[in-house]
């Protein structure tokens, strides 16, 4: 496989970008064109994230809306974006709710495509049963609950997921309070645990593969992208839990970007390091905002700078054979979580009407070059 040199790739962007002008509407698409998913390399998935239950309980009985047909035709992966967390699936001790998990993997299998699961041990989007028991547990209480979910979950969906978030975001920032180190005080389960937080993390993944062994399972966070004081501590971590035969399979750089921030360069070098562990990588939440004028509207600059961003997630992806996947988290604006968040917004590949942005074509380009000719992805009988 060859890639462009980033000097080509960014003079391919910046002729895209001038070509396009702004966006090019859907509707002008040519349905049987070229997508992400049939331009997409080797193994590599490209996946979005969706809210099964906001977007796709009754896919099966009504005609696929336009956002259901793009989430079809371009992508190979979802990601249930809230279905799998704690506070959806599992609200009640005794009551579990799999619908909205139900609706993703029901999706993805009349689609062709994978799915990736997210998440089981993170310090957020918890029920408040959990938070409420967590003042008083024992460490052996809390690792009955986390158990009993783990395998209840994973086993639900055994032979159905192919990639597990297991752990997320269990590693502080620099900035956090005792600065860079597990995220004991904040994660119900690590802190009734914190005297041996590796040991519960370990076990984690044990359940999981014991409920799945088919999923590659994954540690995932933000701020993960670069070679930096965050993923060094993952990459310690990584060895440890090796050391100590847990299997853990893979990394996950989140890649919520900014363009108030740059792009770090390192990316390639910090997924080759996890790679020369053993480990699978994968980019598993991207998206590129950007704070907007008093318009609500983006500079030309700023879109232009955006497909670069993309681009460079996605070449840093390309450019390492242990890469397994790259999902968008949401791919239209009008879904991004981004504006409810931050202050900040058009962040995804596609408006809210659906119009594919430079950074659309940045993705598809980069994925064409990489694989000139076929792909086996070509998604089963999707009408246009
Ligand atoms: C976000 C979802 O997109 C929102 O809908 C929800 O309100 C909050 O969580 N890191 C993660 C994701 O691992 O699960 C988060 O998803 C975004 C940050």
């Amino acid at each position: 496989m060859s890639h462009s040199t980033s000097t080509t790739r960014a003079a391919g962007v910046a002729a895209a970008v001038a070509v396009l002008a702004l966006a090019v509407p859907a509707a002008q698409a040519d349905p049987s064109g070229p997508t992400l998913r049939s331009e997409a390399p080797r193994d590599l998935e490209i996946g979005s994230a969706v809210w099964g239950q906001n977007e796709l309980l009754d896919h099966d009985r009504k005609a696929p809306t336009e956002f259901q047909r793009l989430l079809g035709a371009e992508f190979g992966s979802l990601t249930p974006e809230n279905d799998m967390k704690w506070a959806e699936i599992h609200p009640e001790p005794d009551v579990y709710d799999f619908s909205g998990a139900d609706a993703v993997v029901a999706f993805a299998k009349a689609h062709g495509q994978e799915v990736r699961g997210h998440t089981l041990l993170w310090h957020s989007q918890n029920p408040q049963w959990v938070t409420d028991a967590a003042a008083t547990w024992t460490c052996a209480e809390a690792r009955d609950v986390l158990e009993d979910h783990v395998r209840t979950v994973v086993g639900r969906y055994a032979g159905e997921i192919y990639e597990w978030d297991v752990v997320n975001e269990v590693m502080q920032d620099t900035w956090d309070a005792g600065g860079v180190r597990l995220r004991t005080e904040a994660n119900p389960f690590l802190a009734a645990c914190s005297d041996d937080p590796v040991g519960l993390i370990g076990d984690v993944f044990r359940w999981a593969h014991e409920a799945d062994p088919e999923a590659l399972l994954f540690m995932n966070d933000y701020n993960a992208e670069g070679v930096n004081a965050k993923t060094d501590a993952y990459y310690a971590l990584a060895q440890e839990l090796l050391a100590d035969g847990a299997p853990l399979q893979g990394f996950g750089a989140q890649s919520h970007l900014s363009l108030q921030y740059g792009f770090d360069e390192s990316m390639q070098a910090n997924f080759e390091r996890f790679a020369d562990l053993g480990l699978k990588v994968a980019v598993t939440e991207a998206d590129v905002r950007m704070p907007l004028g008093e318009d609500g509207e983006p500079t030309a600059e700023q879109i232009a700078l955006q497909a670069e961003r993309y681009d460079g997630l996605l070449q840093a992806c390309l450019n390492v054979s242990a890469c397994t996947s790259f999902t968008v988290w949401g791919f239209d604006d009008g879904r991004s979580w981004v504006p409810g968040v931050f202050d900040e917004g058009y962040a995804t590949i596609m408006t809210e009407d659906f119009e594919k942005k430079p950074s659309y074509v940045a993705l598809l380009d980069g994925l064409t070059d990489a694989t000139p000719g076929t792909s086996p992805r070509t998604p089963p009988g999707l009408s246009s």
